[in-house]
């Protein structure tokens, strides 16, 4: 075995080889895809990353030890294919890029055999993701999953490539660091020499891009991988990667500016799409009220409209009160829906709920111009005619009602939006609608804390006009924040930082941090703002969010090579597992939940 490529030297890919190749010898080395055995002759498909080439084997050819060698090729066998190129003899397979060409082979080299895998080596397979996992190195091969991977480092070197003409550095950070509060969870990593101290990982490096400003580097980048202790769905993984950012002497304009063009760049140069400059911009507040939603969809329309005034003194109780109570009504237009059977608009309804709604109210609009709805017998004519006009519903349209806080509101028509788009076919993957959200709310009052927290964190500068609200009323302060956003997934978010140790120092104030926690956790950045620190503002992407997009996935496992499930373990390697007793003494640990057991 030691010598399975001595005397071989690959000369192509599989699809490497073209028409001009014909008549010439090459080596070809790869997987047995398939073997078709035709009693003379042996049809074997060949695999590599490149994809698939046909080789022939013929006695006549390659002699009866090799014929017969060749009679022993299984699924995934590796092998070595010496052979002339020609023009396929059978019928041009058009699916195949290599489909006019074979190669006549003259040797072969089995380089290793292969059990039968646990699913096929295929494009579209019914297997069950959780097997999928566990073989993720079978997984891998299939040929998806590698042209997803071929376009994440596509993407990858576009970005460094277009950062360093621009001017960025790109300088790596550390893993190990100090426990920050705020954002997610941090995962630990205890401290063997410091025992009873822990590091953390990264959620991102955003206090060391600061820093980095503060030392004059005035333009860094990173692939950076970050870590995040929080639920999992499909557009989020414990340990992702992020394209980040930061940039000195720079304002909202400029970050927007450097990034349009990157997203330009790397969309034509990795799948050849033009995206149209510039991309439109929209505050929170205009996006919520639109859309329900503070990364909105906006390949198709379905917009909210509010209906508050024209209900406030209905007799539909349901309206009314919700209004008294200080929310707000509100409304889609689902248009051509109105045939739409009972029972699907009852598992609408089922679904609002699932988003918080306490109901869904609904009315169609018949042919014939008159009303069907759930509660048309409790408002006036001109009520009814009033929220069908706000609506602009027409003959054959679904109009959906909910009443609640305003954060429900959204919440749940910003969901059903989206629902109805997906069931209605309006959402096409190849259709790519870019969107900056500006103007977040600075702070966000969390019920659970009984606090302010800062919406996207605490190094997030004010807008100078709402500087004076923030004593009197920080709810209402807007943020120097801006998200990136694409067909309703949130790619990527930045601010412009606070560079001034009073509003810092106020900032954490409003978080609720006395001035001794904000030193004993900021403090390095505290004191190198004492240094002369350069105004600066960044942004950072979610890779794996931006290849899904562009690979047209449904989750982001599809582009990362060996990921997480839901509940964050690996199945492949079986992470995270238990250690030896003498580690967690090393470490001074002892498991609280293993004393329990005992
Ligand atoms: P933020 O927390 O918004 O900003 O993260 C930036 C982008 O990272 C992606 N992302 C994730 N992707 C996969 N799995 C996750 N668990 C996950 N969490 C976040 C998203 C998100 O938009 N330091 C700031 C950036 C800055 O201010 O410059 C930050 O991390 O696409
Ligand atoms: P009920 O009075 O609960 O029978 O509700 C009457 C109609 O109003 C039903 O169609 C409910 O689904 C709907 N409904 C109930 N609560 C809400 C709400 N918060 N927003 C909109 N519609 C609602």
């Amino acid at each position: 075995m030691a010598e399975a490529m001595k005397g071989l030297h690959r000369t192509h890919r599989c699809t490497e080889v073209t028409k001009s190749d014909i008549g010439t010898e090459v080596t070809l080395m790869g997987w047995a895809q398939k073997r078709r055995n035709l009693g003379s002759l042996i049809f074997v498909d060949l695999r590599d990353r490149s994809g698939i080439m046909q080789v022939v084997f013929d006695e006549n050819d390659i002699g009866p030890e090799g014929f017969e060698k060749a009679g022993k090729i299984r699924s995934e066998y590796v092998l070595a294919v010496v052979g002339r190129v020609e023009k396929r003899g059978g019928a041009v397979n058009e699916s195949l890029k290599t489909g006019e060409l074979e190669i006549r082979a003259t040797g072969l080299r089995i380089l290793s055999e292969s059990e039968t895998p646990p699913f096929p080596i295929e494009e579209h397979i019914q297997t069950k993701d959780e097997l999928r996992l566990k073989y993720r190195y079978l997984d891998l091969r299939r040929p998806n999953l590698q042209r997803n991977l071929m376009l994440r480092s596509k993407v990858a070197a576009a970005v460094r490539r277009f950062m360093d003409a621009e001017g960025f550095l790109e300088i790596e950070t550390p893993i190990l660091i100090k426990s920050t509060p705020e954002g997610a969870r941090d995962y630990l990593v205890p401290s063997r020499i410091h025992q009873g101290h822990f590091y953390a990982l990264p959620q991102s490096p955003q206090l060391f891009k600061q820093l980095l400003m503060c030392s004059g580097y005035d333009r860094y980048f990173q692939i950076a991988k970050c870590f995040r202790d929080e639920d999992l769905r499909a557009d989020r993984q414990p340990e992702f990667t992020q394209v980040d950012m930061e940039l000195s002497f720079a304002d909202i304009d400029d970050v927007i500016d450097v990034n349009e063009r990157l997203l330009a760049y790397v969309f034509k140069e990795t799948i050849g799409v033009e995206v149209p400059l510039p991309i439109p911009r929209m505050t929170w507040q205009e996006a919520m009220d639109r859309y329900g939603s503070d990364k909105p969809d906006i390949r198709f329309g379905m917009e909210l409209k509010d209906v508050s005034d024209i209900v406030r003194n209905c007799g539909f109780g349901v309206f009314s009160n919700a209004l008294a109570a200080g929310g707000s009504v509100r409304g889609i237009n689902a248009p051509g829906q109105g045939s739409m059977p009972r029972k699907k608009i009852d598992a609408l309804v089922d679904f609002a709920k699932g988003y918080g709604a306490k109901g869904l109210a609904y009315l169609t609009i018949q042919e014939d111009g008159s009303y069907k709805s759930s509660f048309a017998k409790f408002m006036t004519p001109e009520e009814l005619d009033g929220i069908v006009k706000a609506l602009d519903g027409k003959p054959g349209d679904l109009l959906l009602f909910a009443a609640d806080k305003n954060k429900i509101v959204y919440s749940v028509l910003g969901a059903l939006r989206l629902e109805l788009a997906k069931n209605m076919g309006l959402l096409h993957k190849d259709e790519y609608k870019f969107l900056w959200i500006t103007e977040f709310p600075l702070l966000e009052w969390s019920e659970e804390e009984n606090r302010f927290v800062a919406m996207h964190h605490p190094f997030t500068m004010p807008m100078d006009e709402d500087l004076d609200k923030l004593d009197t009323d920080p709810g209402a302060v807007r943020a120097k924040a801006y998200d990136i956003t694409l067909n309703g997934n949130e790619l990527g978010g930045g601010s412009v930082r606070i560079h001034q140790n009073d509003i810092q120092e106020k900032m954490f104030e409003m978080l609720g941090f006395t001035k001794e926690q904000a030193q004993e956790r900021f403090g390095f950045l505290l004191d190198a703002f004492r240094y002369g620190v350069p105004p600066h503002a960044g942004l950072a992407y979610g890779l794996d969010r931006l290849v899904m997009l562009m690979a047209q996935e449904d989750n982001i496992r599809e582009v990362i090579a060996f990921p997480k499930v839901k509940d964050a373990s690996c199945l492949l390697t079986g992470a995270p597992g238990e250690v030896d007793t003498k580690q967690l003494e090393e470490l001074g640990l002892r498991l609280a939940c293993q004393e329990k057991k005992e």
